[in-house]
């Protein structure tokens, strides 16, 4: 049997694949400290056998027994409101977990996928975003803690995979959403079925036409689990390339709850990019991988697992941990 770690396996993504791994036979090690993950979302692995949990914080040294043949690195605050509240540890994630996954990896003899994101293309300049593109990122901004530690994580290994030869993978995720999404984590799409679901207005930052393209996460899964069967080293974009504008999107929520909400306007925050599409050429040639799960359906399936939620979830407060760092 095949053994992988998943780190940030409790996380919205990360207990996604841990269902994944455990339903293609392998023994799948989920580790996580919680802090912003949830163990409802793996607690239904609990009873199997090939099923064990780390409550551990990935930034500090990695004790795993026994072999390793896969570790997947998904391990990072990831919205805007999680690393902004918790700036340190989302660099530390991003620079000391990494380097503490490859080390591990070094021993077991393991392949390492890492967990990128489209934020490494920053306000993009170039639109769809290829691989190839740099990006455009202010490393001193609110977001550069994010955004510039997933740029380490992404030089750190490729380091490792061309000066110790080690066997790496670069997923650069763009916006995913799906069953097990937190409510309150600020990201758009909970953001306006929350505000649906409570009666209030949904609000739209800026104008409403910055566009976004959303991906439903079995599509990535797909796509995140082919990588890394793969024998390709660089990055590849995993993401739906049907692009929305957010107002337009807004009134799809609007039309899906069938509830009767306005929208209201509010600023634009500092460095929220304006387009986010991305070019799949490559995951389209490499993977032969492409979305399968339309918006709609993937909406209604998501809107019900947030209507499926005890009430006061609806109501938590927007950050409800408190922290050292
Ligand atoms: N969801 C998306 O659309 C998206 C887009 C781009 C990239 N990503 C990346 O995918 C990964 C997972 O994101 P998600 O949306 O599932 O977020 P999430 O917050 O639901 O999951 C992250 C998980 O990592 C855990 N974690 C954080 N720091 C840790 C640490 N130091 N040690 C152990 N566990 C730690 C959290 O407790 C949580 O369970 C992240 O690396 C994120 O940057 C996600």
């Amino acid at each position: 049997m095949k053994r992988i770690l998943i780190t940030g396996g409790a996380g919205f993504l990360g207990s996604h694949l841990c269902d994944r791994f455990i339903k293609e036979g392998y023994h799948v090690i989920a580790m996580d400290n919680l802090i912003t993950g949830e163990i409802r979302n793996i607690e239904h692995l609990y009873p199997l056998s090939n099923f064990e949990f780390h409550h551990h914080d990935v930034s500090q040294f990695i004790h795993i027994p026994g072999e390793l043949d896969y570790i997947l690195h998904f391990a990072s605050p990831a919205s805007p409101i999680d690393y902004l509240k918790i700036p340190i540890q989302t660099l530390k994630v991003g620079s000391l977990g990494i380097h503490n996954c490859l080390g591990l990896a070094r021993v077991k003899n393991a392949r390492v996928l890492i967990a990128s994101t489209s934020e490494v293309y920053g306000d993009p300049t170039v639109h769809p975003q290829p691989e190839e593109y740099w990006g455009n990122v202010n490393p001193v901004g609110p977001r550069g803690v994010y955004d510039e530690a997933k740029r380490f994580q992404e030089a750190m290994t490729m380091a490792y995979h061309t000066f110790h030869g080690l066997e790496t993978r670069i997923v650069r995720i763009f916006n995913t959403y799906g069953p097990r999404m937190r409510l309150n984590d600020g990201r758009v799409l909970p953001a306006f079925i929350g505000q649906a679901l409570r009666g209030e207005d949904l609000t739209i930052f800026g104008d409403g036409s910055q566009t976004r393209s959303f991906c439903y996460v079995d599509d990535l899964v797909e796509g995140i689990y082919r990588l890394l069967l793969s024998d390709y080293p660089q990055p590849v974009n995993i993401g739906n390339p049907v692009e929305i504008t957010i107002k337009e999107f807004a009134e799809e929520i609007i039309k899906l709850t069938g509830t009767n909400q306005k929208v209201v306007y509010k600023p634009l925050p500092t460095d929220d990019p304006k387009q986010r599409q991305p070019n799949i050429s490559k995951a389209k040639a490499i993977l032969d991988w492409e979305p399968k799960v339309s918006r709609e359906e993937g909406l209604r399936i998501t809107y019900e697992y947030f209507k499926s939620l005890p009430e006061e979830e609806l109501y938590k407060a927007a950050y409800h941990r408190e922290f050292t760092t």
